[in-house]
C-alpha cells in the first residue's frame, strides 16, 4: 500500500513537465485528488483496514497529498512565470547602446518660474498657493473690480454653471465659481488670514477665454507678488523691480513705468524693460508686467486699516517672460511637448 502511494508521487513528478496551461493543471490535479483521482481511490481503502492500521495509513495518505501539492505548486509557479514573461515581451538587452541622449529636463516654463521665484525668495518673499477653481469674490469683488467690469464678462472669464456646487461650499450669496483669471485671488486669501506685514509671491496656473494664437493661450501661468507694511512706497516697488530685472536679464537691464489702470492698484503701471542682450529685442522697451500700489478699497475688504498700512503688488506671465528670455515667438510651443523644442532647454 505504501509503495502504491509512493508510486503516485513519482508519477506526478514524472508527468509535471508536460503540464503548461491552467486547464491542463486542473486536469492533472484531478487525476490524483479529484473525485475519481488515484489518491482519492487509495484513501478509500482505509475503511478495509484493521483498526490499528488506520491511523498509520491515514498519515501516509496525508503525507502523499502534501507531496503532490508541492508538485502542483511548482507547476503553478511555472505557468505564472510564463504568463508574466509573455506580458513583458522579449527580453531587454541591457548591453545595447542608446541611440541618443535620453536624459529628461525640466520644462522651460518650470525653469523660468523657478528662476523668478528664486530672485524674490532671496529678498524675503515667501510662496503662497491657492485654488485654481475660485469665486468671484476672491478674483474680483475683493479686488475692487465692480460687477460691470469687462474682465468679468463671460467672454473673458470661464464661469462654472450657476448651479455648480463645490463640496465644502465657499460661495457667498449668488456669486459664481470661476476658473481664476489671475493669481491675485491668492493675495486676498492671504490677507484675510494674516496680519501685516505680508510679503508673498503667488505662482500658479490661470485661465482666460482667449482664442489661442501665437501670443495667447486660454491657460497660462503667472507669478504675482504683494508687499504690505507701514510706509511702503512706489520707490520701494521701483527698487524691487529694478533689482528683479537686473537679476533676470543682466546688470544693464533698465525699467520704465508707464501709467496704466488696474482696479486693485492706484496708481497702476505697466513696467517695461530694456536690455542689450536679448537678440532681436535688444535695446527695445518690452512690456513685462503690471504693478501698482494696492488700492485702499482692497484693504477694506480684507480688514486692513488703509491709514496704517500701504503696499505694492505686481504680476507677470511666466510664458511671456520665458518667450522674451529665450527668443520664443509662439506661445504654443510650450504646450506641444515636442522634444525638438524641449531639448533646447537642457542646460545642466
Ligand atoms: N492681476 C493683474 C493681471 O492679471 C496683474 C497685476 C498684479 C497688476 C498686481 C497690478 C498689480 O493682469
Amino acid at each position: 500500500m505504501e509503495a502504491e502511494l509512493q508510486a503516485l508521487v513519482s508519477q506526478a513528478e514524472a508527468g509535471q513537465d508536460t503540464v503548461s496551461t491552467w486547464p491542463a493543471l486542473a486536469e492533472f490535479k484531478a487525476t490524483f485528488v479529484g473525485p475519481n483521482g488515484s489518491l482519492t481511490a487509495a484513501s478509500k481503502e482505509i475503511g478495509k483496514l484493521p483498526n490499528e492500521q488506520k491511523p498509520v495509513f491515514g498519515k501516509k495518505v496525508n503525507e502523499t497529498k502534501q507531496r503532490l501539492e508541492v508538485v502542483f505548486d511548482s507547476i503553478r509557479e511555472r505557468i505564472e512565470n510564463a504568463e508574466l514573461a509573455a506580458k513583458l515581451g522579449p527580453q531587454v538587452d541591457p548591453s545595447l547602446s542608446v541611440s541618443e541622449n535620453q536624459q529628461g529636463t525640466e520644462h522651460p516654463l518650470t525653469q523660468v518660474r523657478e528662476k523668478i521665484i528664486g530672485i524674490f525668495r532671496k529678498i524675503g518673499f515667501t510662496l503662497v498657493e491657492g485654488p485654481e477653481l475660485e469665486t468671484e469674490f476672491f478674483c474680483f469683488d475683493a479686488l475692487n473690480t465692480p460687477a460691470s467690469h469687462p474682465a468679468r464678462d463671460m467672454q473673458d472669464t470661464y464661469f462654472l454653471p450657476a448651479d455648480f456646487v463645490l463640496k465644502g461650499g465657499g460661495k457667498r450669496g449668488s456669486e459664481n465659481f470661476i476658473m481664476r483669471p489671475h493669481t491675485s485671488a491668492v493675495q486676498i486669501r492671504t490677507m484675510t488670514k494674516r496680519k501685516p506685514p505680508v510679503r508673498i509671491l503667488s505662482p500658479g496656473r490661470c485661465f482666460r477665454r482667449d482664442t489661442v494664437d501665437a501670443t495667447h493661450s486660454a491657460n497660462f501661468h503667472q507669478v504675482e507678488g504683494l508687499y504690505v507694511d507701514e510706509n511702503v512706497t512706489i520707490r520701494d516697488l521701483k527698487a524691487l523691480l529694478d533689482h528683479f530685472v537686473k537679476e533676470l536679464f543682466g546688470s544693464d537691464a533698465k525699467t520704465r513705468f508707464r501709467p496704466s489702470f488696474f482696479p486693485f492698484t492706484e496708481p497702476s503701471f505697466e513696467m517695461d524693460v530694456q536690455t542689450s542682450n536679448l537678440r532681436k529685442l535688444s535695446g527695445k522697451w518690452i512690456e513685462i508686467m503690471g504693478c501698482g500700489m494696492v488700492d485702499p478699497n482692497v484693504f477694506s475688504h480684507v480688514g486692513y486699516d488703509a491709514d496704517q498700512v500701504s503696499g505694492y503688488a505686481f504680476g507677470m506671465g511666466v510664458e511671456r517672460i520665458a518667450m522674451i528670455l529665450h527668443g520664443i515667438d509662439d506661445i504654443r510651443h510650450f504646450y506641444q511637448n515636442d522634444l525638438r523644442f524641449l531639448k533646447q532647454f537642457q542646460f545642466a
